[in-house]
């Protein structure tokens, strides 16, 4: 029942439109009326697993990643019968690769296969099958369990993939793969550089004009080391960060990344006495960490500037001595070129990384992990919820220009069905402030037999946001506070 965001926009010049789509359908549930007024589109699935969703807003296509299937619908009329390819996997990777492919990989039994998929043989058939031979290996692209937390993004023609990469789901590694380059990853089975990671999002980001200095950062949560006493043992959210030219070291760490680097991510609630309360996990975006309370359930939105994250990146390394020494800030000489610079004529003349001196390329292996913590705007959550029945699985947000100045819209999708909407205006000075909250869309629970009626999504006490007129959402319902649900559903919360 986790509820997946989606957006994209629409062809009319217009604020942006959201669909959701929610994993369990609606079989259960009388909508015959939301639908009639057009305002709830079910895409006619069978229930099972879900993984994610691709839209091509050119093709006017959606593409729906799933247990055995890949379909394909169109995202005019998403309530058309997609059409489906039978891939009998649980589908982990879809990705755009080119005009005319995805590239889309599954755990296949624990025999991981990828393969390129042509966009238009969706027009040729209702229904087909991809055979064995038109696929290739998925190692280092797609994890072997399918229950595993897995990342990737394709970026210029290569994979960046953030799985567990082993039949036991032990060796938790980051890879690049699928271009002409040897395939490049993380130091294998080394814990100060990934521990049980559960992988986010892996997102490419510039950092100069220059584009040798181009990064690709991807989050996680996983085991942290340096966690005083409690070693391996607590969860810590983390981004760390990979040069785009890295190729590796020449004598050692030998197609390995040779410029992976890693900080902690803090998203907390100061209490009384200095006491943090900490949110740990990542199960959502880019921006943001939310996850479950040790005692409470609870879940927050924390907001970072990507400045912050660079800054991290520039400070002190983390050092510890031996194993029975406790981590520490490294206060030695940090050889040069610094570790984590990337190979470009910004920073100095290495064109490669195999050419860095045998002095950084040690350092960068002994050293993945910043002293920095990269503490979120405003040094605490945008929003928290605690005490409910439900944690924040997806969060969306759309930024949107209005008459009186930019909001960020928050969507915030949930492992209950329920969809929270949170306006954000951001302030000067680092600032921020938290203005609407509003819960949208009960998806996992029949509206006609609560007392909650559907209004239009646009919700008139928000001066300032306009919607083309048209345009309405089409999926969304706003089903305000439901006075007089029976307690069997409210759990449901
Ligand atoms: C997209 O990639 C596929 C697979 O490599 C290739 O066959 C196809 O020609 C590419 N299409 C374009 C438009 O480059
Ligand atoms: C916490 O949330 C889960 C669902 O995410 C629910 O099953 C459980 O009962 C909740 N626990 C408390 C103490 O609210
Ligand atoms: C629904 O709520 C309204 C206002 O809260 C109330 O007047 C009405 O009686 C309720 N209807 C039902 C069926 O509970």
């Amino acid at each position: 029942m986790l509820v997946h965001l989606l957006k994209f926009q629409p062809s009319l010049p217009t604020l942006g439109l959201m669909l959701y789509l929610c994993h369990m359908l609606f079989f259960f549930f009388s909508t015959a009326e939301l639908i009639q007024n057009g305002r709830l589109l079910t895409l006619p699935l069978e229930a099972g697993d879900l993984h994610s969703l691709l839209p091509d807003e050119d093709r006017r296509r959606l593409y729906v990643a799933m247990k055995d299937n890949l379909l394909s619908t169109s995202l005019d009329d998403i309530t058309q019968n997609p059409r489906k390819l039978d891939c009998a996997n649980f589908l982990r990777v879809l990705q755009p690769f080119n005009q005319t492919h995805l590239y889309v990989c599954g755990t296949g039994a624990f025999n991981p296969r990828c393969a390129f998929i042509a966009t238009s043989i969706f027009h040729q058939a209702e229904y087909q099958t991809l055979s064995y031979s038109q696929t290739e290996c998925g190692k280092g692209k797609c994890p072997y369990d399918p229950f595993q937390k897995t990342a990737s993004a394709v970026v210029d023609g290569e994979l960046y993939a953030g799985i567990t990469s082993d039949f036991m789901s032990r060796d938790s590694a980051f890879f690049r793969s699928l271009g002409r380059r040897h395939v490049i990853r993380t130091e294998q089975y080394d814990s100060t550089w990934l521990q049980d990671a559960q992988f986010v999002r892996v997102a490419p980001l510039s950092e100069t004009d220059n584009p040798e200095d181009d990064k690709v950062y991807v989050f996680f949560t996983e085991r942290a080391q340096e966690a005083e006493g409690a070693a391996g043992k607590v969860l810590y959210s983390r981004v760390a960060r990979v040069c785009k030219n890295d190729i590796g070291g020449q004598r050692s760490l030998v197609n390995k990344w040779s410029t992976f680097q890693k900080a902690r991510m803090v998203c907390s609630v100061p209490g009384p006495d200095g006491l943090q309360t900490h949110f740990d996990q990542l199960p959502a975006r880019v921006t943001t960490t939310a996850g479950p309370l040790d005692i409470l359930n609870g879940s927050a939105v924390c907001v970072y500037r990507m400045e912050d994250v660079v800054r991290a990146f520039k400070g002190n390394f983390l050092h510890k001595e031996g194993p029975q020494y406790k981590w520490a800030e490294f206060t030695g000489k940090v050889p040069y070129p610094r570790p984590g610079t990337c190979p470009s004529s910004t920073y100095g003349s290495y064109s490669s990384t195999r050419e860095y001196p045998d002095d950084v390329i040690f350092f960068s292996r002994t050293h993945p992990l910043l002293q920095e913590h990269v503490l979120p705007l405003g040094e605490r959550p945008l929003l928290v919820r605690v005490g409910v029945h439900y944690k924040f699985s997806k969060l969306l947000v759309d930024r949107v220009e209005a008459v009186d100045g930019t909001y960020d819209v928050l969507f915030i999708g949930t492992d209950s069905g329920l969809v929270l909407k949170a306006i954000h205006l951001p302030r000067e000075h680092g600032q921020s402030q938290e203005v609407t909250l509003e819960q949208l869309v009960c998806l996992s629970w029949p509206c006609t037999s609560v007392n909650c009626t559907a209004r239009p999504a646009r919700n008139a006490a928000w001066p300032g946001i306009r919607t083309a007129p048209g345009t309405d959402m089409p999926a969304v319902h706003i089903c305000p506070p439901c006075a007089g649900r029976d307690e069997r559903k409210s759990t449901l919360f």
